[in-house]
């Protein structure tokens, strides 16, 4: 097998008469930060949502670890490992962050609310809930409840629940988005370590945040990928620097 841990094949996807992905192909490989950057309106979001199952392409395949997973629905696929983090949706406010990720240890994240307390009282799940919380440097904050973070400790709690379910793939959406810098700094360090735990999709307009971790760098321009390479090369490339970095960058 290649080392291709999730690999998109000609995907396309069409809202009425706009083409938002148009022939899109890319791999994720084993170990790798794969950042994806282009332009506002790109269809960098319409693609991260057909890779979850959020939404369906017209045409084109996905593979996961060498299996087709476009047919199956979006639990399924973060059944087999696919995780996409920065669903703010699945944080309860009311619990503290030790509980919030006990949750998605028990893959419970959503479900109804007053079958929740009952639930944490399930054996095991302190102490892996206790780790993924260290993890994103959250040690002091397990019995905060998560209304009470800051914006950059919510997002860590976040990745913390995603990390808790044992991702084989993370797809991050504008993981930096409303960070500060020096938020963001700490996510970079943060994400720079787990992509040997699970390679990493990330899309980012923070350029400083994707030279820093990309191993790899796809731009999207209109629905299709114009290019695909290393930072270098993708710093070199005089249609991206036309088409999205501009001169200065
Ligand atoms: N559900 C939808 N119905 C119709 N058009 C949509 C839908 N979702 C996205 N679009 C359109 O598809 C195009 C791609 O949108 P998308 O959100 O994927 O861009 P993006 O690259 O994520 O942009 P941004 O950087 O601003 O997040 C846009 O023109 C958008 O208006
Ligand atoms: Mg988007």
């Amino acid at each position: 097998m290649s080392d291709a841990v999730l690999r998109l094949s000609h995907l396309r996807k069409s809202f009425g008469s706009l083409v938002a992905t148009d022939d899109v192909s890319l791999d994720l490989r084993r170990g790798e930060v794969h950042a994806l950057i282009g332009p506002n309106g790109a269809g960098k979001s319409t693609l991260i949502k057909q890779i979850t199952g959020e939404l369906r392409q017209d045409a084109g395949t996905i593979a996961f670890e060498g299996e087709r997973i476009d047919s199956l629905d979006t639990a399924a696929r973060a059944r087999r490992g696919l995780a996409r983090s920065f669903q703010v949706s699945s944080v309860i406010p009311a619990f503290t962050v030790l509980q919030n990720v006990m949750l998605a240890v028990l893959g419970a994240g959503g479900g109804v609310y007053r079958f929740l307390r009952p639930a944490l009282r399930a054996p095991g799940l302190t102490e892996p809930a206790r780790f993924h919380a260290e993890q994103v440097g959250l040690a002091d904050r397990l019995t905060t409840r998560a209304a009470a973070l800051s914006h950059g400790e919510r997002r860590r709690l976040e990745l913390a629940m995603a990390l808790a379910l044992r991702p084989r793939a993370l797809l991050l959406d504008e993981p930096m988005a409303g960070l500060g810098l020096e938020g963001a700094r700490h996510l970079t360090t943060l994400l720079s370590d787990l992509r040997h735990q699970a390679p990493i999709l990330l899309v980012e307009h923070d350029m400083d945040a994707v030279f820093a971790l990309a191993d790899r760098i796809s731009v999207l321009v209109y629905g299709r990928i114009i290019a695909t390479g290393t930072v270098a090369e993708i710093r070199a490339n005089a249609e991206v620097r036309r088409s999205y970095l501009g001169e200065g960058a």
